[in-house]
C-alpha cells in the first residue's frame, strides 16, 4: 500500500516536473516572441523582412572596372571583372545566368551611360529577391561587350560572332533582345549591314535595348560575350559561318548551297572573278587601268567571267548575291571584304593594300587573312604597294605616320597585277578541273538543308 502510494506520488511529481517544464518554454517563447530584438526570427514575419533586406542588399559593381585597364584585352577584361567565364573546350567563353556559376542569380544592370563605363553598374541577384524597382525584361538577352565597335562590318561582326555560335550549340535560340556595351558605354544600335547579318541569322527583328527608363533591368535569362571569338575552336567557326552564309542566302532568295561547281556547255569550269571597287579611302587611284588588266588576264583564261561591283552602290542582299557569285574576289583592304563569308567555302581573296601599310600597320594589316581562315577561304596574298620614302610629318611616331597613310589610294602595277591574277585563276582552274574530273555529274544546290538553325 505505501509502495503503491510511494509510486503515485512520484508519479505526480513527475508530471508536476513536466509541467512546470513546459510552462516554462512557453513563457520563454513568448518573451522572446515580445522582444523587440528577436522579432523577426519569429515564424511569420522572417521571410518578409528577409527578403526585404535582401532587396535592398543586392551589390552593384562598375561595369567597366579601371583596374583592369591596362589588360582589357585579356583575362577576365575589365567588363564585369569580378565574374570567371565558363570555358568550354573550343568554345568562346561566355557566361550565362542563370546558372549554378551564380547560384542562381539573374544577371541586373544600370547602363545607360554612351560615355563613361564606370558609371555603368551590374549585379546579381535571386528572382525573388531582385533589386528594388527593377525592372525584369522576359526571355532571352544577348549581352555583348567588345573592345571593337558595331558599326564597322568585321570588327561587329568579331563581337556577334560568338553568339551565332552559342545559338548553334544551344539548340538554335533566339534571343529576345540584344544589349551592346563597347569598352562598358551603352550602345543602342549596330551598324547597317550586322544588324541584317543578324536578322537574315535569328530570323524577325533584332531589338536593341537602349533602356529608355533611368533605374535597374534584371534579364530573366542572359548569355554575356566579352572576348569576341575568343577561344573559339576552328571547326566551330567554321560552322558558324556556314550558318551565317546559309541563312543570309535563304534570307536573300538565293540557293542557301551555293552555285556549286558550274560548268560551259564544253564540260569546262566557269570560274567568277569579282573585282569589288571602293570610292575615297583606299580605292584605286586608276579603277579603269585596273579593270582592264584583270579583264584582260580573265579573257586568257578559259571559263572566266569578270564582274565589277562597286561595294557602296550594293544592298545587303545584292552583296549577298555577288558575293555568291563569286570565285574570285579582288579587292582593296577595307570592310566591304567582310563579305567574304557569303561566297562558297574554299574561294579565294585577293587583297590590295596603298603605300604605307606593309611598313607601319601593325599586325591589323592581317584582319582578313585571319577571316579567310576563319571562314574557309582561301587568302591568295596581297600587294603592298612600296613605301620608297617616308612623306609623313612625324616620320619617326609610326602611328602617326600610319595615319598619314592609312586611307591613301591604292596605285598599281601591271607586270605585278597581271602575273598574280594568271597564277590565281590558274589554281583556281586546275582545283575546279579536278573537282570536274572526280564528279563529272555536277548538280549545284543538291545540298540545300545546309543551314544548321
Ligand atoms: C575566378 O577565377 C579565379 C582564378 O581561377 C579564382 O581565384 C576566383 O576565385 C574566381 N572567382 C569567382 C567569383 O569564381
Ligand atoms: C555583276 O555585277 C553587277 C553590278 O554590281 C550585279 O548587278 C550583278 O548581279 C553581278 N553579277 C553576278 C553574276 O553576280
Ligand atoms: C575545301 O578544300 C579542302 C582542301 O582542299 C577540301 O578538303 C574541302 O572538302 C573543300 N571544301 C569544299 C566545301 O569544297
Ligand atoms: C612591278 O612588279 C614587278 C613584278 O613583281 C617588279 O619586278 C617591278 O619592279 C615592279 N615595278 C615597280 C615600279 O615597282
Amino acid at each position: 500500500m505505501e509502495a503503491l502510494n510511494k509510486q503515485k506520488n512520484s508519479r505526480h511529481l513527475s508530471k508536476l516536473v513536466i509541467s512546470i517544464f513546459l510552462l516554462f518554454v512557453i513563457l520563454i517563447l513568448l518573451h522572446l516572441q515580445a522582444s523587440p530584438i528577436n522579432s523577426s526570427y519569429s515564424p511569420a514575419s522572417s521571410g518578409i523582412t528577409l527578403i526585404s533586406r535582401l532587396h535592398d542588399s543586392v551589390t552593384f559593381l562598375p561595369l567597366k572596372d579601371l583596374r583592369f585597364a591596362e589588360t582589357a584585352m585579356e583575362g577576365n577584361t575589365w567588363f564585369m571583372s569580378s565574374l570567371n567565364d565558363t570555358r568550354e573546350k573550343n568554345e568562346a567563353e561566355y557566361l550565362y545566368f542563370p546558372s549554378q556559376a551564380s547560384k542562381g542569380r539573374l544577371l541586373c544592370i544600370m547602363g545607360r551611360d554612351k560615355a563613361d563605363g564606370t558609371k555603368n553598374s551590374y549585379a546579381l541577384a535571386w528572382p525573388e529577391t531582385l533589386p528594388n524597382s527593377a525592372t525584369l525584361l522576359k526571355g532571352l538577352t544577348f549581352v555583348s561587350d567588345t573592345y571593337f565597335d558595331y558599326k564597322n562590318l568585321w570588327h561587329g561582326l568579331c563581337a556577334v560572332a560568338p553568339f551565332v555560335g552559342w545559338s548553334i550549340k544551344n539548340g538554335c535560340m533566339m534571343p529576345d533582345r540584344w544589349v551592346l556595351f563597347h569598352r562598358g558605354e551603352l550602345r543602342d544600335r549596330m551598324g547597317l549591314w550586322l544588324h541584317q547579318l543578324m536578322e537574315t541569322n535569328f530570323g524577325g527583328d533584332v531589338e536593341v535595348e537602349g533602356f529608355e527608363r533611368e533605374g535597374r533591368y534584371c534579364f530573366e535569362r542572359a548569355v554575356v560575350m566579352r572576348h569576341n571569338l575568343g577561344s573559339m575552336g576552328k571547326a566551330r567557326k567554321l560552322e558558324m559561318f556556314d550558318s551565317l552564309r546559309c541563312k543570309a542566302r535563304r534570307f536573300c532568295g538565293l540557293n542557301p548551297a551555293g552555285k556549286g561547281l558550274e560548268v560551259n556547255e564544253r564540260g569546262k569550269p566557269i570560274i567568277r572573278l569579282t573585282l569589288l571597287m571602293r570610292r575615297g579611302s583606299r580605292s584605286f587611284k586608276n579603277p579603269t587601268a585596273v579593270i582592264q588588266i584583270f579583264a584582260k588576264e580573265c579573257e586568257r583564261v578559259e571559263g572566266c567571267i569578270l564582274n565589277v561591283s562597286q561595294s557602296e552602290d550594293l544592298r545587303f542582299c545584292d552583296q549577298v548575291r555577288v558575293m555568291t557569285n563569286t570565285d574570285v574576289i579582288a579587292t582593296p583592304h577595307g570592310a566591304q571584304l567582310t563579305n567574304m563569308l557569303f561566297m562558297d567555302q574554299n574561294s579565294s581573296v585577293m587583297e590590295f593594300f596603298p603605300r604605307g601599310w606593309f611598313e607601319l600597320a601593325g599586325v591589323d594589316k592581317y584582319a582578313h587573312h585571319w577571316m579567310a581562315d576563319q571562314s574557309g577561304m582561301r587568302h591568295q596574298g596581297s600587294w603592298w604597294e612600296p613605301l620608297d620614302e617616308k612623306e609623313c610629318p612625324f616620320p619617326q611616331h609610326d602611328p602617326d605616320c600610319f595615319n598619314f597613310y592609312k586611307d591613301g589610294q591604292v596605285g598599281h602595277n601591271e607586270t605585278f597585277f597581271a602575273e598574280w591574277a594568271t597564277s590565281v585563276l590558274n589554281q583556281v582552274r586546275s582545283s575546279k578541273l579536278e573537282q570536274v574530273a572526280k564528279n563529272p555529274i555536277t548538280t549545284p544546290g543538291a545540298n540545300s538543308d545546309a543551314c544548321v538553325c
